[in-house]
């Protein structure tokens, strides 16, 4: 059996299924990743100048506006095949877990629920110095051109500025969403991770975290990852192409419950 064989029969076996994005899962939405060669992010900006607590501290407008230009596109895409095939296995398997390094909502918005989201969301504003959630951000803001400065909004409470509701480097992720993310992976009998580079953590543990503990692992990544064990397996593919292929494979005919 060729490697698409072998993990289509098991995953139509899986008890526990843990599924781990990055943000190649929405990069056939439009929306760019961090690291790809050609349209990755950081290729533009640099992650100290943007992505850091201190960044903000030094001009909150180039930040908040990076982040606005952010959820602008957000708000313009869809759920792309990947994310709906990934929503359609939780209708298959006894139990998934779906674990996300992504700040969009396109999980939820493709029918997923209980997404864990290990680096928060672009939806969840708070204050920078109060930490109150904001809940005056307009849902169809004007796309701000990349990298145009936007003063952020002020908190109601406190005067202070209002900061993207997402994991900056140096910072902690939310600790339960952490530790329910690592026992979901030292659970499951087949862990699928989905258009991650792999080289942040303490995310990137958790594939790891499956594999140690006797699952199997599936990268699913254009780019071919280095794999060790006997039990992992690299798709080479886009997303939104290998998961309805792989769902069809596992459970074609079989009944939607
Ligand atoms: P770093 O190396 O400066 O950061 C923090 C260190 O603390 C890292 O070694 C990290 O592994 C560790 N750490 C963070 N949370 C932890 C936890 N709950 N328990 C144990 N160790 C923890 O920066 P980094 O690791 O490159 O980035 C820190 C976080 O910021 C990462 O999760 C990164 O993905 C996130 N981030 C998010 C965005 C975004 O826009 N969503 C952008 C950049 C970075
Ligand atoms: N299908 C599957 N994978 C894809 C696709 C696709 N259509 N397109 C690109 N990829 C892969 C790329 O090959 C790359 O390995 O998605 C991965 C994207 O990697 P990154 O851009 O590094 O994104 P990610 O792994 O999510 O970054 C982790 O780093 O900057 C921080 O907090 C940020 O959550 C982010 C974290
Ligand atoms: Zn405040």
């Amino acid at each position: 059996m060729n490697d698409l064989q072998i993990v289509a029969e098991a995953l139509r076996c899986a008890r526990h299924l843990v599924v781990f994005t990055g943000a190649g899962v929405s990069a056939e939405s439009g929306i760019p990743t961090f690291r790809d060669a050609l349209s990755g992010l950081w290729q533009r900006f640099d992650p100290g100048e943007l992505a850091t607590a201190e960044a903000f501290r030094r001009d909150p407008a180039l930040v908040w506006g990076w982040y606005e230009w952010r959820r602008t596109k957000v708000l313009q895409a869809q759920p792309n095949p990947a994310h709906l095939a990934i929503a359609e296995l939780a209708r298959h398997v006894p139990q998934l877990t779906l674990v996300t390094q992504n700040v969009d909502d396109l999980h939820e918005r493709a029918g997923s629920t209980e997404v864990i989201h290990l680096h928060g969301s672009l939806h969840q504003p708070r204050c920078f110095d109060c930490q109150r959630p904001f809940a005056g951000l307009a849902d169809d803001p004007q796309e701000p051109a990349e990298g145009r400065r936007i003063e952020p909004p002020r908190c109601p409470r406190c005067g202070g500025p209002v900061r993207p509701g997402v994991v900056w480097f140096g910072e902690m992720l939310p600790e339960p969403a952490l530790q329910q993310a690592f026992a979901a992976a030292e659970a499951c009998d087949l862990l699928l991770s989905v258009g991650t580079s792999g080289v942040v953590y303490p995310a990137a543990q958790i594939p790891q975290l499956a594999l140690q503990a006797g699952a199997r692992v599936v990268h699913i990544n254009p780019q071919p990852l280095v794999i060790q064990g006997v039990r992992e397996h690299c798709l080479v593919g886009a997303a939104g192409m290998v998961l309805p292929e792989l769902l069809a494979r596992a459970f074609a005919g079989a009944s939607r419950d």
